[in-house]
């Protein structure tokens, strides 16, 4: 028999057990619940203290946040669809410069997070906003889509102009969640996605990953963070899909899109509007039309006509099926760059019953035939196009594209400036001085 002494102890034991299980199994349950919180990206005051904890942009060391700061949910987050886990990309973080280039050159300035800085839009427009003098860190992956000694000199220039861009997948959560606490910021524009309408025939993952899930994971990661902040966010004209009704305009209905790229581009508007809705996020689309200029794309007809009819080769030029010549809304790029700024200029904060929920075309409003910008092309390279007429195949394209810019205008005073034959000439001479070609009649 156990004495009375020895009884109680064991009680007295057995109540101090059950307490300190109680008083574990109720820390358990809060750190799961705060842990689900952030997983999920709800938590904000969860983010907050692990955000307030941090060394960050203020403090003495923001190269510890950065590398290597304990995230214990950072299993949930890690890693982008190419496999490679984020702490490589923090690894190759440099602290130093990307503070340097969030830093705004005096008061009243904005500190823009801008996605696809190592694209042709992104670093025409980190440029551009960077001279106005405002802060800016850039994020892009360096994709092999197309040419990427052209995006790492794109790096280098901007670079050279003080913009740091930091190394990454918009996918990877942890990454995003990271680079958004590490400057002050004031407005996002995202521009990085899988562009190009063919390609998504080839490869429709890739527009799943950066352009669904990517675009996701900004928002998210954006609410989670501040959700007054206002957004953005490059959308298409490709939107306008199969619609015959021209110009385009932004109260159209858009719900025939011809390509998985369109598909994506429209998803977005639709899930901004979501954010908008439920969050109070705001949010502002951007539909370009078929962008031109220096640095530009290889993969845009423009920019691989001209090397073709450098190097001799045939170019293919489409048609429609009852022999419709194909035309564009031709936008030089400066254009896009002034609409760009004056939708970030307008672009409000959320507040907490109401945002902004905008869509703008931003075009030329001066369609012209395939065949005119082939026409400019030749004159331009004073070389005569080997050109053969084909039907379009039925991979996305359309048949016309044309912008009513009205509400751009009266929003922001945007107005396109440049000719076709005008943006060509400058692409032309770029073209030319970058790749080291000696024109023809030059020679
Ligand atoms: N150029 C045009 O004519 C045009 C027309 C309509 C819409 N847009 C849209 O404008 C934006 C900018 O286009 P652009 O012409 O500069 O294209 P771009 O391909 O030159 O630039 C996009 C950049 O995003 C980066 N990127 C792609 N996926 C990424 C990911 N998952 N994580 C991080 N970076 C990633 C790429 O590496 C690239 O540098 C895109 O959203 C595009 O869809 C462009």
């Amino acid at each position: 028999m156990m004495s009375r002494r020895t009884a109680g102890n064991v009680s007295g034991n057995l109540q101090t057990v059950l307490i300190c299980t109680l008083l574990l199994t109720i820390g358990v349950i809060c750190v799961n619940f705060s842990s689900a919180k952030r997983a999920d990206g709800v938590g904000g005051e969860a983010n907050r203290v692990i955000l307030d904890e941090s060394p960050r942009y203020h403090g003495a060391d923001g190269s510890r946040l950065l590398r290597g700061d304990p995230d214990p949910h950072a299993a949930s987050r890690a890693g982008d669809a190419s496999g490679r886990a984020s702490s490589e990309y923090f690894r190759r973080f440099d602290p130093d410069l990307a503070r340097a280039s969030c830093v705004p050159s005096g008061s009243g300035k904005k500190v823009i997070f801008i996605t696809g800085t190592g694209g042709f839009v992104g670093f025409h427009v980190a440029q551009a906003l960077k001279k106005q003098g405002h802060g800016i860190l850039g994020l892009d992956n360096y994709n092999s889509y197309y040419e990427t000694s052209l995006k790492r000199a794109r790096q280098t220039k901007l670079e050279a102009s003080g913009i740091y861009t930091a190394e990454g997948d918009l996918a990877d959560a942890e990454y995003i969640h990271k680079l958004l606490r590490f400057c002050p910021f004031t407005h996002v524009l995202h521009l990085a996605a899988q562009a190009g309408v063919r390609y998504a025939a080839k490869n429709p993952y890739a527009y799943v990953q950066s352009n669904l899930l990517g675009f996701v994971t900004i928002l998210e990661e954006v609410k989670a963070m501040d959700k007054t902040l206002p957004i953005v966010y490059a959308s298409s004209s490709s939107v306008y899909g199969l619609n015959t009704k021209v110009p385009f305009s932004e109260d159209d209905r858009v719900d025939q899109p011809a390509s998985l790229y369109a598909a994506t581009k429209k998803s977005n508007e639709m899930i901004a509007h979501t954010y908008n809705n439920i969050y109070h996020m705001s949010l502002t689309g951007l539909r370009f039309f078929t962008v031109y200029g220096p640095y530009g794309r290889p993969d845009m007809a423009y920019f691989f006509f001209t090397r073709k009819i450098l190097e001799g080769e045939e170019i293919q030029i489409f048609q429609g099926p009852q022999g419709e010549v194909v035309m564009r809304d031709f936008t030089y790029i400066d254009d896009i760059v002034d609409g760009i700024i004056g939708s970030i200029d307008t672009a409000e904060r959320g507040t907490k019953g109401s945002a902004q929920y905008r869509l703008f075309n931003l075009g030329n409003t001066h369609p012209e035939p395939v065949t005119t910008l082939v026409e400019n092309l030749e004159e331009l390279l004073n070389k005569k196009a080997n050109k053969r007429v084909v039907p379009m195949p039925p991979t996305g394209d359309v048949l016309a594209t044309h912008a009513n810019v009205t509400a751009a205008h009266d929003a922001f005073g945007y107005q396109p400036k440049t000719s076709l034959k005008e943006g060509l000439s400058r692409f032309v001479e770029w073209y030319t001085q970058y790749y080291g070609v000696t024109l023809p009649s030059q020679a």
